[in-house]
């Protein structure tokens, strides 16, 4: 056989002269592949075999000086050098890959058993945490939830209630009116929660007992007032109720809410078209202090009373057969109280020194404390 004189510069060792027989470059080609630590380092390892200018392709060059015979041979040995070697390759390259995906995974891994992060937590919106604290508190007497939509017929939000279209009521809230497919009732941005007093006696059968916090809207904008606001609806209907299960329901929330249980309320004759008879509730504070529960001053907090026959009978209810009453808070103003929040605006500009001041961690519990009412 001619003697085809090459040599392999491996890249660590760029001067050594190698065999040129076939075998002898086969097993260093395979150290040298065996021994690239990463991707790049078996790169130039196939650049000096494989490459343009590597030791096989060199090899292949030499083929057309052999005879025909020669050439025949020595090229079936060459040709299976080239694939044994870019097998080789290729196997390594699959190795240094999963390697280096391992090693990435174990430098990012997450353990997500780890407890949070408590100097990174955001915290609970007040608006969000007295909804929370409704629902708990009302759920405990036994109260669900319910929603309903922001966007009402004006019948749901009037008519059904006992507002009629030339009725004051209307005027007085402040109504965004929309506009209505034509030959449809016209619909309106739900002024109150009370629509959903409507929707409930419409859905389910007494015994009802339900609270319905949510979206309400006037167009109305200062200090104490927002375009968009929330109130939260209470409505219970059964057979035999009377003006004493509203006050003793409401005056164990509010003790509940504001956590005193000496807390001082006023029932104070008022008027809404969909109750009678109506009431506003008012409890005590003391205007010097700012104390609340307790003093000679008076705050109003809710709206209530009990539901009118013709909303019952607006709800194909017999009001001889069935009784209720409905209260109607606003839930900025009952979380400013509660809070020592000033100004109503601050709720909704999303600063996030606000809501680290006046948020609630996630973590904490709702808590349940009990009014002494009973
Ligand atoms: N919907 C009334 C309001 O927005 C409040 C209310 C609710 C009053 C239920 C009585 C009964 O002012």
């Amino acid at each position: 056989m001619r003697r085809v004189c090459l040599t392999f510069r491996p890249l660590h060792a760029p001067c050594a002269a190698m065999s040129d027989d076939l075998p002898t470059i086969e097993s260093q080609a395979r150290t040298a592949i065996a021994a690239a630590g990463d991707p790049a380092a078996l790169d130039a390892v196939r650049i000096a075999l494989l490459g343009k200018t590597g030791q096989v392709t060199a090899l292949l060059k030499t083929l057309g000086s052999l005879t025909p015979d020669e050439r025949k041979r020595v090229g079936a040995e060459v040709n299976a050098l080239k694939t044994a070697i870019s097998a080789a390759l290729d196997a390594r390259r699959a190795v240094l890959e999963a390697e280096a995906l391992a090693a990435r995974l174990a430098a990012e891994r997450i353990d997500v058993t780890l407890p949070g992060r408590p100097d990174r937590a955001g915290t609970i919106h007040p608006i969000s945490r007295t909804m929370e604290e409704l629902t708990a508190l009302f759920g405990a007497m036994g109260f669900g939830v319910k929603e309903g939509p922001d966007i009402e017929d004006d019948w749901h939000n009037f008519g059904a209630l006992n507002i009629p279209s030339h009725h004051p009521a209307r005027a007085m809230m402040d109504t965004f009116y929309l506009d209505a497919a034509a030959g449809s009732r016209p619909v309106v941005l739900r002024t109150h929660t009370s629509p959903l007093q409507i929707r409930t006696m419409l859905a389910e059968t007494p015994p009802i007992r339900v609270i319905v916090p949510g979206r309400t809207y006037r167009s109305d904008h200062d200090a104490t007032h927002s375009p968009m606001f929330h109130q939260c609806e209470g409505l219970v209907i059964d057979r035999g109720i009377t003006l004493a299960h509203l006050k003793g329901c409401l005056i164990d929330f509010l003790r509940a809410f504001f956590e005193r249980p000496d807390l001082k309320a006023r029932f104070r004759s008022s008027y809404f078209p969909f109750t009678e008879p109506s009431m506003e509730v008012d409890i005590a504070w003391d205007r010097k202090s700012g104390e609340i529960g307790g003093g000679s001053d008076w705050l109003e907090i809710l709206g209530a009373g009990m539901i009118h026959p013709n909303v019952l009978a607006n709800c194909g209810l017999d009001p001889r057969e069935f009784q209720g009453f409905a209260f109607g808070m606003g839930v900025e103003r009952i979380t400013m109280l509660k809070h020592g929040i000033p100004d109503l605006r601050t709720f909704y500009e999303s600063d996030v020194r606000w809501l680290a001041h006046y948020g609630t961690s996630p973590l904490a519990p709702v808590t349940l404390h009990e009014g002494d009412a009973r």
